[in-house]
Order: structure tokens, then C-alpha cells, then sequence
């Protein structure tokens, strides 16, 4: 969990590499539409272009599908869900069903002016799906013409993203710490040393 532009895809895919685990964005999964449901694409591209929660009811439904795949039998990393408490709630019960559990939550946190400089400056490659950084993980030269920005990477957008973590997402925390779940760390440090916190808390 963390704000939009704390650094949650970054680590997270650094886990899969590492580790193995499938990251499950739900970022990812609403930004490729799925075909077999044409219905859902307008309602899930107003929000992605306004910033503000995809429904609760369309995102449980593409997570407990996505959980069910084969390549999450052995563990996965969920990144951007749940953000509600109704999410939650859902997840609680995908779990259930599938006799997992919760090991950790990790809230990566970071001050404002850093998450939107962060968010203005990321671009991403659309051939590998590795994040970059203008300044703090400057592209290779030879791929810079085809790194995209997304179109969500604007100051407006961002301000509403960053609303709805304040009110809708941040609640979480509390629900997840009376559980006893929740390490947080701090992302306004190196990409390292953002890493190492979260190895510590892997391991
Ligand atoms: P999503 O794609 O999940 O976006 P987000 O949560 O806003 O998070 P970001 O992807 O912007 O940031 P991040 O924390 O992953 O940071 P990153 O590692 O890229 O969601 C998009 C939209 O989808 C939502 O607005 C919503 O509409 C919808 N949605 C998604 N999930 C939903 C859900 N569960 N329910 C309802 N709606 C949902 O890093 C950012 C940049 O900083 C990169 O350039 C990176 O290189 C750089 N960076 C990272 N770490 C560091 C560091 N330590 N130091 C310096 N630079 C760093």
C-alpha cells in the first residue's frame, strides 16, 4: 500500500524478479482492457482518466479471477489492492476460499511535493514494463523514443488520486493494523534503500 507515486510498483516488481512472487497491480489490470468484457471499458477508463476508484464491485471481480490463475498458487504480491474498506473486506473472503493468508502489509510512505515529482517524471517501457525515472533512474539512451507517460501522470489527475488515498485508502491502515499486519516504511530515501526496508521485512 502506499500513495500514488510512493514507489509500490517499483518494489514490487523488483520482488518478482527477486523472488518469484507474481505482482498483481490492479494499476496494470484495469489499464489493459479485458476483452471479454466490453462492458466494464467505459466506466473503468472515466475513472483511470479522472483519477478518482474504479467501483469496488469491478475491481473484486478481476482480482479473485486473477487469483485463481495458476501462477499464484505459491504466493503472489498484490500492489494497489485492496484501497478500500470494502475491498477488504473482499479480499478477506478470496482468501478464505483459497485457504491463504495475509503475511504482511507494507505502507510505503513519502511526503507530497516527492509524489508528484516522482509521478511527473516516471516514464515507463512498454516493451519490458520497467519503470524509469528522469532523474533518480534516467532511461538508456537507446529506449528513450518509445518510454511512454501515463496519461494519469498529470498534476490535476494526480491531486484527485492523491484525495482519494486520503480518504478512501488510508483508512486501511488502521483496519490492517488492528490486525497486526502492518510494517510501514519510508519511501523518501534511494530506490536501495527502499529496497533493503523492504527485504528486512520479507526475510
Ligand atoms: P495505479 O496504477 O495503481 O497507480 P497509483 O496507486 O496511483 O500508484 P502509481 O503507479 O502512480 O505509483 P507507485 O507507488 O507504483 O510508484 P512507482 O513505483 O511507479 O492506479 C491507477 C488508477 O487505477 C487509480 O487512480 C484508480 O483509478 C485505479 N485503481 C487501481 N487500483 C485500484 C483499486 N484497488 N480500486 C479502485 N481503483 C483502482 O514510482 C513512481 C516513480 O518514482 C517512478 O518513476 C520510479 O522510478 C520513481 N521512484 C520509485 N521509488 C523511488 C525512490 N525511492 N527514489 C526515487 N525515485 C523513485
Amino acid at each position: 500500500m502506499g500513495p500514488p507515486g510512493a514507489g509500490k510498483g517499483t518494489q514490487a516488481k523488483r520482488i518478482e524478479k527477486a523472488h518469484g512472487f507474481p505482482q498483481i497491480s490492479t494499476g496494470d489490470l484495469l489499464r489493459q482492457p479485458d476483452p471479454s468484457r466490453p462492458d466494464l471499458k467505459a466506466a473503468v477508463e472515466k475513472c483511470l482518466a479522472s483519477g478518482e476508484l474504479v467501483s469496488d464491485e469491478i475491481v473484486n471481480q478481476l482480482v479473485d479471477a486473477r487469483l485463481k490463475r495458476a501462477d499464484c498458487s505459491g504466493g503472489f504480491l498484490l500492489d494497489g489492492f485492496p484501497r478500500t474498506v470494502e475491498q477488504a473486506r473482499a479480499l478477506d473472503g478470496m482468501l478464505s476460499n483459497a485457504k491463504r493468508r495475509i503475511d504482511r502489509v507494507v505502507v510505503i510512505v513519502a511526503p507530497a511535493d516527492v509524489l508528484l515529482e516522482r509521478i511527473c517524471g516516471r516514464r515507463t517501457d512498454p516493451v519490458t514494463g520497467e519503470l524509469y525515472h528522469l532523474k533518480s533512474k534516467p532511461p538508456p539512451a537507446d529506449i528513450i523514443d518509445r518510454l511512454t507517460h501515463r496519461d494519469d501522470d498529470v498534476p490535476d489527475v494526480v491531486a484527485t488520486r492523491l484525495a482519494e488515498y486520503q480518504s478512501k485508502t488510508a483508512p486501511l491502515i488502521d483496519f490492517y493494523r488492528q490486525r497486526d499486519l502492518v510494517t510501514e516504511i519510508d519511501g523518501n530515501q534511494s530506490m536501495e534503500a527502499v529496497s533493503a526496508a523492504v527485504d528486512k521485512v520479507l526475510s
